[in-house]
């Protein structure tokens, strides 16, 4: 009833307005023109374009909260399968409200920071903003990246307060694009559990290969830092050219290159060197090391 009364105002409305008055008389005309003039066809094609441009622009509108919980629904997805919490069928939000705690870290010192909003930080954008961002000289630019934020989103996974995952986002350049995933390790800050990556355009097949489970798998127990070295900042791991022989001295650090995709090989192994150096999760890890109950 109410509904019906407002459109009766609406159309009382429209029949007072004087733009709409000569709106209709315009219309009148080009209807009753021929289908083949060029006027009608012209107008027709206008109006077409008005109100479909109008149906995208308001789908975008609407729909753009549900894209946004979407995006961060499947964000979430993905840390809870780095961190091998993923569960068929539970619920994404619960899991990871329930398993997953999120932390900013100043990428330069290795510290927690506690006076940011967590919820709200996002690594990606900050990378674009000066004021939270940092260029990266080229001779240290190995992920081929040029900027990076100042301060990182880390992901952790504890058990009775004590760490059993800490997920790490990292990205680099593969071949044609930026590939942008997280890797999970074990609070020795050395020893790897999970890769994945949740947005890259490589060649299906080829460099694409970088999100199959088999290939994936090969990354467990896998170690980042030479055991050897004193200075747990350099990293060791790094992807080979054919398959790692696990008999073989040195193979803790060595993850199978995809085949017929060095390119994108290299660009997974450069950016997993980039991001456990100095430059990246280097102090941090460090600090973890020594604090487990960070
Ligand atoms: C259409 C096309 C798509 C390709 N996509 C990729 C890719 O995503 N990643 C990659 O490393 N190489 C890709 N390559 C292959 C590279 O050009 C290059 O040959 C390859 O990385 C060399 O690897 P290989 O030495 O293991 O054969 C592609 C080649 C073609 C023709």
């Amino acid at each position: 009833m109410l509904k019906c009364e407002q459109f009766n105002k609406i159309c009382s409305a429209l029949d007072n307005c004087e733009h709409y008055q000569k709106f209709k008389v315009y219309k009148d005309k080009i209807l009753a023109l021929g289908n083949d003039s060029l006027e009608k066809t012209i107008a027709i094609a206008v109006a077409l374009c008005l109100v479909c441009a109008v149906l995208v622009s308001f789908s975008a509108v609407a729909l753009k909260p549900l894209q946004v919980h979407n995006k961060a629904l499947d964000m979430k997805k993905n840390i809870l399968d780095v961190a091998g919490l993923l569960q068929e069928g539970s619920d994404i939000d619960s899991a990871f409200a329930e398993k997953i705690e999120a932390k900013i870290v100043d990428l330069e010192t290795g510290d927690y920071v506690e006076d940011m909003n967590v919820a709200e930080y996002d690594q990606r954008k900050a990378a674009k903003d000066p004021a939270l961002s940092v260029a990266i000289p080229k001779n240290k630019d190995i992920a081929h990246i040029r900027v990076k934020a100042k301060f990182a989103k880390v992901f952790l996974v504890k058990e009775a307060g004590a760490i059993k995952s800490i997920i790490l986002p990292v990205s680099g350049y593969g071949l044609w694009s930026t590939l942008y995933g997280f890797l999970s390790v074990d609070p020795d800050g050395q020893t790897v559990q999970s890769i994945n990556f949740y947005d890259q355009a490589e060649t299906p097949g080829l460099g694409g290969e970088v999100v199959n489970p088999d290939w994936r798998a090969l990354w467990k127990g896998k170690k980042i830092y030479s055991e050897t070295s004193a200075d747990m900042s350099e990293p060791a791991l790094s992807l080979i050219k054919g398959v790692v022989d696990n008999a073989k001295a040195g193979s803790q650090y060595q993850v199978d290159g995809l085949a017929g995709a060095t390119l994108t090989s290299t660009g997974v192994s450069n950016l997993v060197k980039y991001w456990m150096s100095k430059e990246g999760f280097a102090p941090y890890l460090a600090k973890v090391r020594t604090d487990k109950g960070v």
